[in-house]
């Protein structure tokens, strides 16, 4: 570590997830413990920096919050620097604001815990001289360069469990029932929770639906004796040759596009179409919600730990992803590039239409 290196940040921005505060105390322990670092922490995400909201961390601060859901630091998905709202709702570019208050806070380095729209800003905020380092965290698992993100496997788990709890009422009552979940405009989460919880249709927003044959499927089942049909659907799908429902837009948001209503729109047409009685469920921020799965705590103290070495060690403008079974630095460029989505060929989908999963086209 070189010998200056003594003041280390860290916040949680964009939206909140299962993981966060084990992440938070996985960087901060390390600091504390291995590298003497003093820790502060940047409340509500970029908005502290921008409105001087922190604290410094005691050890105490972060023991004992592994398993605690939400961040205790807060967030905010609409805490972007270069776009950031004045009470008018006016925007402006306040990111020399962001720059100022980490050197008058005397921060040697910066550990972003965030997504998409997070690790974009932070990398913003890297080029213009703000030594950052990323930690990988969303429930829609959309970010390059790393295999899994933290809070989805916890977010997985819930909408899992909201599937068997659908499978009993829709066998009682036959009917069918969609299930609307998030992911934004990736289908990782409708895919696993719809291929663990036995979706017998699962709609991601990587294929596009034909409603003809979503209608068909529940049809057949029907005369087979399957009076039921689970339908899970992404907040970002949409019909062969239609659009996506954008349910409202936040425009000092990193991130702008809020997604939703998808779920209603299917479930509505599924009921003129085949006459079939059906209820819509959307699941929304209970995703969000509730204490981080086993896997996500390992994740966040891995992910967590490995971003405040990186932070010692100086290599800024990295992130810390997980490859196969490890933990390596990938740059924060290549993590936002894009948006990670489904292969309409992932092993996942394969072997779910092995097992008759239809995908609705
Ligand atoms: O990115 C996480 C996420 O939960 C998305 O899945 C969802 O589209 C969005 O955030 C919801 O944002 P908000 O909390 O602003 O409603």
């Amino acid at each position: 570590m070189r010998g200056d290196n003594k003041r280390i940040g860290v916040l949680t921005g964009g939206g909140d997830c299962p993981g966060l505060n084990a992440a938070i105390r996985a960087v901060a322990k390390t600091a504390m413990l291995n590298y003497s670092m003093e820790v502060v922490g940047i409340k509500d995400g970029f908005i502290g920096l921008i409105e001087n909201k922190y604290s410094i961390l005691n050890y105490e601060d972060v023991s004992g919050i592994l398993t605690e859901g939400g961040t205790f630091l807060g967030a905010s998905n609409k805490a972007n620097p270069f776009k950031y709202a004045d009470l008018s709702g006016k925007t402006k570019d306040v990111s020399s604001v962001v720059l100022n208050n980490a050197r008058i806070l005397r921060l040697d380095s910066l550990v972003c815990i965030g997504g998409d729209g997070t690790l974009t800003v932070a990398y913003k905020l890297y080029k213009k001289g703000l030594k950052i380092v990323g930690v990988p965290k969303t429930i829609d698992n959309d970010l390059m360069a790393t295999d899994a993100t933290i809070g989805f496997d916890s977010a997985v788990v819930t909408a899992t469990e909201a599937i068997d709890k659908l499978h009993t009422t829709a066998q009682s009552h036959h009917r069918v029932m969609v299930l609307e979940v998030m992911g934004r405009y990736a289908g990782w989460l409708a895919l696993c929770a719809g291929v663990a919880g036995g979706g017998d249709i699962i709609i991601i927003p990587e294929i596009p639906y034909d409603i003809k044959k979503v209608c068909q499927i529940v049809k057949e089942r029907h005369k087979r004796g399957k009076r039921f049909s689970i339908v899970v659907i992404s907040e970002g799908a949409r019909p062969r040759g239609g659009k996506m429902v954008v349910k409202k837009i936040v425009k000092d948001s990193a991130e702008p596009v809020r997604l939703g209503g998808i779920g209603n729109k299917i479930a509505s047409d599924i009921e003129s179409i085949t006459g079939l009685e059906t209820r819509v469920t959307v699941l929304g921020h209970l995703q969000r919600g509730g204490v981080p799965t086993p896997f996500d705590r390992i994740l966040a103290t891995r992910l967590g730990t490995f971003g405040c070495d990186l932070a010692a060690k100086g290599e800024f403008g990295k992130m810390a992803s997980l490859k196969g079974r490890d933990i390596v630095a990938v740059s924060l460029k290549e993590a936002v590039r894009r948006n990670r989505q489904v292969n309409p060929r992932d092993p996942i989908i394969k072997a779910a239409m092995a097992v008759g999963t239809s995908f609705g086209v």
